[in-house]
């Protein structure tokens, strides 16, 4: 059964918050030192799936690491946009301050500062917390970290006009990242994430449309970085590059948090036939950046399979997944996806043991 559009938001949600917390414990491990922990040919099966946490940072089982937070500040952006009419580029910065802060953000002591996060991030929110103009925060060209394709599927998600998508996806990143790479990175994935979950398309045809609009950002030309990256990502097998490593398998660059090696992973992560938790587990084999690889990947993995293909044991413990469920219900309900929608194929959807009882 195809899931539904409800399903694929949240299932959107729920992976990339499951490949943040399921990479936690193993960030900045590169590929030989994870390999070694399962060094046969099932490796992939013999990698456990359990959310323990840990990590440098010393995470609880499941909980959001920068990756899933600043996702979460969109994504509230994104509800104060559509439910109050607000300013969506204005309100991520709000709440990327909220984050940076520690102002009322949950299971944070008040004023105390996020346990991890990206220079280019830090550069930029230190900045605008003096200035509070989001459009001159940007680290500029050369700062090409992945810190703001982590964070940027709620605009997939939710702006439904493609000329916005693409305007907002740029503008959200460039609060902190505005090198071309970085946005015109995050236009392309959301461009294959609204083609997912809004217009149902395969992945092939998804994927074609996220080139499409990196070749036209990228003044019409197919030598760009960023349409290049993509197309790595569609002769790039993840099986292989999970078990060799990139240095061997000549991959350009280990996946460390450079934009682009992000973004050709979950290029190559969507086009994986593999099971959501299968390609999961192989993008954090990869090593290195393992939880925002995999966050990035997880958005794209979930909004093709839906959230029922995310693991019942990482729903119960995933730390905003039922906030996450509240705030899909609340917006897809202001946009009339609900209840159309959930008359149909989305009975039982938040009746489940993982959510709360929304009534739809
Ligand atoms: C990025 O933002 C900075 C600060 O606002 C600005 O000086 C720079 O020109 C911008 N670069 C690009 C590529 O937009
Ligand atoms: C990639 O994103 C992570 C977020 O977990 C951040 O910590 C890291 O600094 C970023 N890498 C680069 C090179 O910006
Ligand atoms: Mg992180």
């Amino acid at each position: 059964m195809t899931p539904s559009r409800t399903s694929r938001t949240l299932g959107a949600l729920l992976a990339l918050h499951a490949g943040d917390a399921l990479g936690a414990p193993l960030e900045f491990k590169p590929h030989t030192v994870i390999r070694g922990l399962h060094p046969g040919r099932n490796a992939n099966a013999e990698f456990p799936r359990t959310l323990t946490g840990g990590g440098s940072h010393s995470w609880a089982p499941g909980a959001a690491t920068d990756d899933t937070d600043l996702t979460r500040a969109v994504l509230l952006a994104y509800r104060d946009a559509i439910c109050n009419g607000d300013d969506v580029v204005n309100k991520a910065a709000e709440h990327f301050l909220a984050w940076y802060r520690g102002d009322h953000w949950p299971s944070r002591r008040q004023g105390s500062k996020p346990r991890d996060i990206g220079r280019t991030t830090r550069k930029a929110l230190s900045s605008l917390a003096s200035s509070r103009h989001p459009s001159s925060t940007g680290a500029g060209e050369g700062s090409a970290g992945n810190g703001s394709l982590m964070r940027c599927i709620p605009t997939g998600l939710f702006q439904n006009d493609p000329e916005l998508l693409i305007k907002e996806s740029q503008s959200i990143s460039a609060i902190t990242h505005n090198d071309t790479r970085c946005t015109i990175a995050c236009a392309a994935y959301n461009a294959i994430v609204s083609a997912l979950v809004v217009r149902g398309l395969s992945v092939e045809d998804a994927v074609s449309a996220g080139e499409r609009v990196a070749i036209s950002l990228e003044s019409g030309r197919t030598d760009g970085p960023v349409y290049g990256a993509m197309k790595i990502g569609r002769t790039t097998s993840l099986v292989e590059l999970a078990d060799k490593g990139p240095r061997k398998l000549g991959f350009p660059g280990m996946c460390g948090g450079f934009v682009l090696n992000s973004l050709t992973l979950a290029v190559a992560a969507v086009l994986d036939e593999r099971r959501l938790d299968q390609v999961l587990v192989d993008v954090v084999r990869v090593g290195m950046d393992t939880d925002t690889n995999a966050a990035i990947a997880g958005g794209l993995l979930g909004a093709r399979d839906g959230e029922e293909a995310v693991l019942d044991e990482w729903k119960d413990l995933l730390q905003f997944g039922p906030e996450f469920r509240r705030l899909v219900d609340q917006i897809l309900t202001a946009q009339g996806v609900i209840p159309e929608e959930g008359q149909s194929d989305e009975v039982g959807l938040f009746s489940g043991n993982h959510g709360l009882n929304v009534s739809i």
